[in-house]
């Protein structure tokens, strides 16, 4: 089978972390018989930087021509000077996301079994392990509702946001994540904060109507304070957090550093016709980038993503997961997977690529 992929490698670790991605996939295509042919596009800061604007029309036609979106990630000190909308993630990120219909995010993560020793968590209860997956609406809400903007001066100058979500994208990405539990644990929590919110009162309803054609899921609703509070306390009790999309942007970094950290969470961003952008859920973190330290494995986890949502080879993504597992289990970690005192221990970037690359290849 042969692939068509856009590749929008952005700004700060995104291209170093997008190397070892390709490293990875190459193993993949090896293995597997595949092809897979990349265009690369600028995206971001570095579209400002070389092309004037933060989404040229040419990586658009680039993305719309491709089977699938590999992402790095946009933006930065650099560009944060520029008015909002001309700066890297609302300038590029959100309008990819409206573009192409991405509702759906998922964001899977896992704290494997003996590697509690990565989580921040009290070793009572890293120890239980856990596996959740947060399905993030990404294309409504706060994010995406108008009237958006400022009006007014000095004292009297406000600002703006609006919250709205219809009946039909809550229904569609609910469905979503009880299709989701389905295939998992059975259960899906879903988190709002109905006491406040109008939109959050209409999720709920609506949540609930969807899981009627649910009767085998479990539905459980949270709100989000206390949801922050209970995935610190009891993370192993979730399964499928279902989320609007700026509570499921908060969660999802919460999630990702209880299994260790922002570098190991993926992400994939989808239609309803499969066609995605898989990035992972992290930044470009301009703290550590261009020293050759930053985690590759959100992003290898993301190709694998790709694989899997997008270009329908399960195996082929099911093999970087073990090779990604192999790598932790072995205690093949970047920096900031490492307490202090053994931070010496680190592997670079590269190095953590090179060892998945080689898994892959060995089939583990
Ligand atoms: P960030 O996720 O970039 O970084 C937060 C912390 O996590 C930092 O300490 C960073 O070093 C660490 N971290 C993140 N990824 C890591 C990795 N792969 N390996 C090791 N450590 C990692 O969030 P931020 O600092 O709030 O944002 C920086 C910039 O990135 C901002 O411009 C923000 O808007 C943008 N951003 C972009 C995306 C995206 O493109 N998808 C996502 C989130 C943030
Ligand atoms: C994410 C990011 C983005 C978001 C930003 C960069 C627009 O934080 O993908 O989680 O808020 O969705
Ligand atoms: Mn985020």
């Amino acid at each position: 089978m042969s692939y068509q992929v856009a590749v929008l490698a952005g700004d700060g670790i995104g291209p170093e972390v997008m190397v070892e991605a390709r490293k990875v996939l190459t193993a993949v295509e090896q293995r597997f018989g595949l092809e897979i042919n990349y265009s690369e596009y600028d995206v971001g800061g570095a579209a400002i930087d070389n092309q004037g604007c933060p989404l040229p029309e040419s990586t658009l036609k680039g993305c719309e021509a491709a089977d699938a979106i590999l992402f790095g990630s946009v933006g930065g000190p650099k560009w944060t000077h520029l008015p909002p909308d001309e700066q890297p993630e609302r300038g590029a990120l959100l309008p990819l996301r409206g573009h192409f219909e991405l509702f759906c995010n998922l964001r899977p993560a896992k704290l494997h079994a003996g590697l509690e020793g990565l989580s921040p968590l009290r070793a009572d209860i890293s120890s239980q392990g856990f596996d959740v997956v947060c399905v993030r609406e990404l294309t409504g809400g706060i994010y995406f509702g108008k009237p958006k903007g400022r009006q007014g001066e000095g004292e009297a100058e406000e600002a703006f946001d609006t919250m709205r979500y219809s009946r039909q994208e809550i229904r569609r990405i609910a469905k979503i994540a009880f299709e989701t539990a389905q295939g998992r644990r059975k259960k899906v929590t879903s988190i709002d904060k109905a006491n406040v919110l109008a939109c959050s009162v209409l999720w709920r309803e609506v949540v609930e109507e969807v899981a009627k054609d649910y009767p085998d899921v479990e539905l459980e609703h949270m709100y989000i304070d206390n949801a922050t509070m209970q995935l610190l306390r009891r993370p192993f009790d979730f399964d499928v957090v279902l989320c609007s999309n700026l509570f499921g942007d908060i969660l999802s970094d919460e999630i990702a550093m209880l299994t260790g950290s922002m570098g190991l969470l993926s992400s994939a961003s989808v239609n309803g016709s499969g066609f995605g952008l898989f990035e992972p859920a992290g930044g470009s973190a301009p703290d550590i980038a261009g020293q050759g330290i930053a985690n590759p494995v959100a992003q290898i986890l993301s190709a694998a993503l790709m694989l899997r949502f997008s270009l329908q080879q399960e195996e082929a993504a099911s093999a970087i997961e073990r090779a990604v597992g192999k790598a932790l289990a072995e205690g093949y970690l970047t920096g900031e997977l490492l307490a202090a005192d053994q931070r010496h221990n680190a592997k670079s970037t590269s190095q953590m690529g090179d060892f998945i690359a080689q898994a892959v290849r060995e089939g583990v």
